[in-house]
């Protein structure tokens, strides 16, 4: 049976946990130009309803790394901009290839095209959820703090595709997250139903930003307005106005605590420069786990 990745609730903490493991080790590889090609011969088509600097980057540069050949498909210049419908472009790429990458707005089209597709398909981000990001996060977060466990962790902001995913990823390992939200952006209520369900983390939604940073280990942000809401941006602006993660903010969180951002980030908005380019901030190594764990995600699901 072909396993996607569309979502962390598809797995266990074991097979996550087995998934960083795998990361750590083609980390370690990648630096020392040791040769891992786990795929090769292999193709991932990666497919783009949105923009990306990141996601195409790691994934592209991964795939060749692994001794594969990634494809680059802009949906609006493929027949899928001109309505193919998503059940017949996943079957004839699952005729050519050996996995797809999508990025998209509804989660439905990725689980759509998932279940027409006969090869594993990975969710590169949609308005639900963010998976493989949140991935790279929790991986940077072991390397700095060697573990997860224990740990508190803060969200301050949109209770977006981003939040969602962390949401998710508190019930399977089990720490404790707060997120600070202002009222009509929490995050999706399924999901949140969903964790609550299947774990025993504490999951607190607040809508002050204080409560959420006091004492965390872990302070995380992101963009007000998320691709495909550019046009809601100033009315974004005043709702979020008091929750940027700034210096007061940070200062409430233990000393050491690790500030991520998935990025692109909007300093001034969602972030101040002093905390992006402070000595808390940890965004580049996350940045560069995106490539590290993706492969590693990759490898799991293709090989
Ligand atoms: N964080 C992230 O997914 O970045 P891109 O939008 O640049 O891919
Ligand atoms: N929430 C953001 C994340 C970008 C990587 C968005 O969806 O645009």
């Amino acid at each position: 049976m072909k396993k996607d990745f569309l979502a962390l609730s598809q797995f266990s903490k074991a097979e996550l946990d087995a998934m960083f493991a795998l990361c750590k080790d083609l980390k370690a590889k990648t630096k020392n130009r040791e040769e891992h090609h786990l795929l090769k011969g292999k193709t991932l088509a990666m497919i783009f309803e949105k923009s990306s600097t990141r996601t195409r980057i790691s994934f592209e540069v991964g795939m060749y790394q692994l001794g594969g050949h990634p494809l680059f498909i802009s949906s609006k210049d493929s027949q899928m901009g001109r309505g193919e419908p998503i059940k017949d472009t996943a079957r004839v790429m699952a005729r050519y290839c050996d996995g797809v990458m999508i990025r998209t707005f509804a989660q439905e089209t990725v689980e759509e095209f998932a279940k027409y597709a006969s090869i594993p398909v990975i969710n590169g981000l949609t308005d639900l959820h963010h998976p493989c990001q949140i991935m790279a996060d929790v991986f940077t977060v072991i390397e700095h703090k060697g573990s997860y466990d224990g740990l508190k962790f803060a969200w301050i902001g949109d209770g977006n595709n981003m939040a969602n995913s962390w949401i998710e990823a508190a019930a399977i390992f089990g720490f404790d997250l707060t997120l600070a939200c202002p009222e009509g952006y929490d995050p999706n209520p399924q999901v949140l139903a969903w964790a609550k369900a299947n774990g025993s983390a504490k999951i607190v939604i607040t809508r002050d930003p204080k409560e959420a940073a006091k004492d965390a280990d872990v302070l995380n942000t992101d963009v007000w307005a998320s691709m495909g809401q550019e046009e809601e941006q100033k009315v974004r602006e005043k709702a979020f106005a008091g929750y940027q993660l700034d210096e007061q903010l940070l200062a409430l969180a233990k000393k050491d605590a690790l500030v991520l951002h998935c990025l692109p980030a909007h300093r001034g908005e969602e972030i101040s420069d002093g905390v992006i380019e402070g000595p808390n901030s940890v965004v580049w190594d996350e940045a560069e786990n995106r490539l590290h764990v993706q492969k590693a995600i990759m490898a799991t699901l293709m090989k």
